[in-house]
């Protein structure tokens, strides 16, 4: 299945009139606070499942782990990639059996990996040496997926370097987890967060197909392929429809892997980030010298209470004002904390109304992933961000 023009989507008009934008502009709020529609990661759900046909989806809890999102998923009969002892009791706690529960993070605790045995999670992954004789001590006879370092991420928001192994050194892993009684199931990746279109998988997945097939060469009776997460969102640059895209993406696998018996894919971001806006509020708007270029709008939300992945400029998060239907000016946008990296968007300033003022309302969209579960506790005593689910 190709993508054509008219299958993307794109316009600040899209999600306008989302019952999480008719809320926050029916409300006022005290601090910042993130507004979530889980109806909307229902709908999102049924569409990455439509796309991903028969492979297994495994939420990231970690782009949003409210309860209300969890409970949902739950109830869909979606699995969950955890994170920690906490993301698995979360959703232990909220009805999800332990085989559905995959525990994704390549360096974990060792009494963390101990509690997930006990629990019944039977799945881990791992890409280090150390990480297999640990989890081979505490989750004896687990089965496990080895995660390779991919290169080639066309990601904005590209997480290669830190996770994952070396194509020459999956081999001699299996062949441990083999000796340590583990079973190496197959192989994991991750294409980078927010790949916009399907077809950037291409390289990642011709990089990961070459390993899998070499370790099969080698006798690995891999049956597991865990594609990860990726899956985009709308931030103002086109991305295809969820079903369209994930559909190509399973296209794109089966191309180059076959017929796999276990597929599994970990949205978090392409689940949960359109399923939520954030009720903001400007702070002030002031103006550096008489002649500077661009005026400075400080908003109650910043990095350190919601906005983490502004760093680098990488996600370009839309706003929106009751203002909108005025005349815009290019403005430096900044957080509240006393922190001079708290500065959202510089290098590239956005259009804002240039009759914006302190107190004004501001609804930044489709933040349901990685906000609250990135704020700080309390950075300069500014509270963590307040979640309502509608
Ligand atoms: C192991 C793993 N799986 C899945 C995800 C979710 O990725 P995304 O939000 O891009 O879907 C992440 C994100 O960091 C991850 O680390």
């Amino acid at each position: 299945m190709y993508a054509t023009q008219a299958d993307f989507v794109g316009g600040t008009d899209v999600l306008s009139n989302s019952r999480v934008e008719s809320y926050i502009r029916a409300n006022s709020f005290e601090r910042p606070t993130l507004v979530l529609d889980t109806d909307r990661v229902a709908d999102r759900f049924h569409a990455l499942r439509a796309g991903l046909g028969q492979a297994a989806i495994h939420y990231a809890v970690k782009a949003n782990p409210a309860r209300e999102v969890i409970e949902r998923l739950v109830g869909l009969g979606c699995h969950f990639d955890a994170a920690s002892r906490g993301e698995i009791e979360l959703c232990l706690g909220l009805g999800a059996a332990p085989h559905q529960i995959s525990f994704g993070n390549t360096v974990k605790r060792v009494a963390d990996i101990a509690f997930a045995h006990r629990a019944g999670v039977t799945l881990f992954a791992a890409d280090a040496e150390e990480e297999l004789d640990k989890i081979a001590e505490h989750a004896p006879g687990a089965e496990v997926y080895i995660r390779v370092l991919v290169t080639a991420s066309q990601a904005d928001w590209p997480l290669s370097r830190k996770f994952g192994c070396a194509p020459a050194k999956v081999a001699p892993l299996m062949a441990r987890a083999v000796a340590l009684g583990l079973r190496p199931a197959g192989l994991s990746f991750h294409v980078g967060s927010q790949t916009r279109r399907a077809d950037m998988w291409v390289p990642v997945l011709n990089e990961v197909a070459e390993i899998w097939h070499a370790a099969r060469a080698e006798g690995y009776d891999l049956d597991l392929l865990n594609i990860g997460g990726g899956f985009p969102a709308y931030y103002g640059e086109d991305v295809q429809p969820p079903a369209l895209y994930a559909a190509e993406v399973m296209r794109l696998v089966t191309e180059r892997f076959g017929a796999v018996p276990r597929v599994m894919a970990e949205p978090g971001r392409g689940m949960v980030a359109e399923a939520g806006a954030i009720a903001a509020e400007v702070m002030l708007v002031s103006q550096k010298s008489d002649d500077d270029t661009y005026r400075w709008v400080y908003l109650d939300i910043g990095k350190f209470s919601g906005l983490a992945e502004t760093m680098d400029e990488a996600i370009r998060y839309q706003f929106a004002t009751d203002r909108d239907h005025e005349a815009t000016g290019p403005c430096i946008l900044a957080g509240p904390s006393c922190d001079s990296a708290d500065v959202l968007y510089e290098k590239r300033p956005v259009q804002l109304p240039v009759g914006l003022r302190s107190g004004d309302k501001v609804i930044i969209r489709n933040c349901g992933a990685y906000t609250s579960s990135y704020s700080s506790v309390g950075f300069n005593g500014f509270p963590p961000l307040d979640v309502v689910v509608i």
